[in-house]
């Protein structure tokens, strides 16, 4: 099929377009390089041998989106074209919502104007806010969120589930993601924040290679087995897997259809650092600050849906994920440079 790929220069559209083009499909992708560089799409090439045809366009402009699908058929599209950072959300909400819903906006009138039935949208385990209970089922309540970055997945998730509602003849998969870490085992993509990484696993590395001098645990008071936050990590191979088993699914016509994606397994931060002990070969420095606002003790999924529906299983441990999130630290220490 010919997929395009919203955001597809970024850490998991990177990683899915490797899954996409092995499995034997076309990828268009589109992305505006506002949170990535041209280079890793040159390295999906590599990994992969196969070309990817690219466009960088901002998908909040329908007009210049509009090209996209007036040079090419599209078969399917998967949506990962957005703004993540939790606490940028936060301090500047409006540029949140505007770039994450309009451009899911563009997409959506686009899809119906070219006749384009199948979407997968990137959604996150943030929508479920503070669980209520463990592990989490697709069908528990959301909407409880505590971010405006998780207030736009909320919304955009209903957003979609309305337009479901009034056309049968759409397919949407709503993917939401736990916590996607590790790199393609090549070492060649990987993630590459920018600044002072916000999420856990690219802090560690970053430490580990002596950019930073400890890591700051947030908070060893939690009610879990060790105090300190537990989250179900997948490991971003077998997450960009899951797009693959995802299509598979739209394409038997299935309506909306919403997904966890994750292990099924919770680690603490400090089983997550004990790991990383083991595979850089000494022990991390890290210090115990205080929480972090907005965290919550533990989040972990049921995967059992996505077992049941798409085939999906993790296959990758937490010390793979180690293991490849360094490999890919080590070989490119100032992430991808152009
Ligand atoms: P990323 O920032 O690496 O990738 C997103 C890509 O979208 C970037 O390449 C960026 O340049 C592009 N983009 C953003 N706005 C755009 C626009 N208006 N037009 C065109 N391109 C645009 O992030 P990621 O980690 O790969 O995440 C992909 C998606 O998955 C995001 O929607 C994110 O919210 C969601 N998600 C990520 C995580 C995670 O932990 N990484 C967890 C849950 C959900
Ligand atoms: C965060 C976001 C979430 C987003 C997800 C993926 C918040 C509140 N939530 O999830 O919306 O979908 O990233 O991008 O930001 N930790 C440390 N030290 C650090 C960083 C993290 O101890 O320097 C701890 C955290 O307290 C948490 C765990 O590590 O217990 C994981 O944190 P992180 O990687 O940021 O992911 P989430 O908070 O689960």
């Amino acid at each position: 099929m010919n997929i395009l790929v919203a955001g597809g220069a970024g850490y998991i559209g990177s990683h899915t377009c490797v899954e996409l083009l092995n499995a034997g499909h076309e990828v268009i992708c589109v992305d505006n390089l506002l949170n990535s560089k041209y280079e890793a799409i040159r390295r999906v090439e590599l990994i992969t041998g196969k070309k990817v045809k690219f466009y960088r366009i901002d998908l909040t402009n329908y007009e210049e989106s509009k090209i996209v699908f007036e040079e090419n058929h599209i078969d399917g599209i998967i949506h990962f074209a957005g703004l993540k950072c939790v606490p940028e959300s936060i301090s500047v909400p409006l540029k949140y919502y505007q770039n994450n819903i309009d451009s899911t906006f563009t997409l959506v009138r686009l899809m119906k104007e070219y006749n384009v039935r199948n979407l997968v949208f990137s959604s996150s385990a943030t929508v479920y806010g503070n669980p209520l209970k463990l592990p989490i089922t697709e069908d528990d309540p959301i909407g409880n969120t505590t971010n405006p970055y998780g207030t736009t997945k909320y919304f955009i998730e209903k957003i979609l589930m309305d337009i479901c509602k009034v056309d049968n003849t759409l397919n949407v998969a709503i993917l939401r993601y736990f916590n996607p870490v590790g790199a393609h085992p090549s070492g060649l993509i990987g993630e590459d924040p920018n600044g002072i990484p916000n999420n856990l696993v690219p802090y560690v590395t970053q430490v580990a290679i002596g950019k930073r001098p400890y890591l700051k645990v947030t908070g060893n008071d939690y009610d879990t087995i060790d105090g300190t936050g537990v989250r179900d990590y997948i490991h971003i191979c077998d997450l960009a897997y899951g797009h693959v088993l995802a299509l598979n699914k739209l394409v038997t016509n299935c309506g909306l259809v919403i997904y966890n994606l994750g292990t099924g397994k919770g680690n603490s931060v400090m089983e997550v650092v004990r790991a990383f002990d083991k595979i850089v070969g000494h022990e991390i420095p890290y210090k115990v600050v205080e929480r972090r606002v907005g965290d919550i003790a533990t989040c972990y999924a049921d995967p059992t849906k996505a077992y049941k529906e798409l085939g999906f299983k993790a296959k990758y441990s937490i010390e793979d994920m180690a293991k490849d999130a360094w490999n890919w630290q080590q070989k490119n220490p100032n992430g991808y440079e152009e």
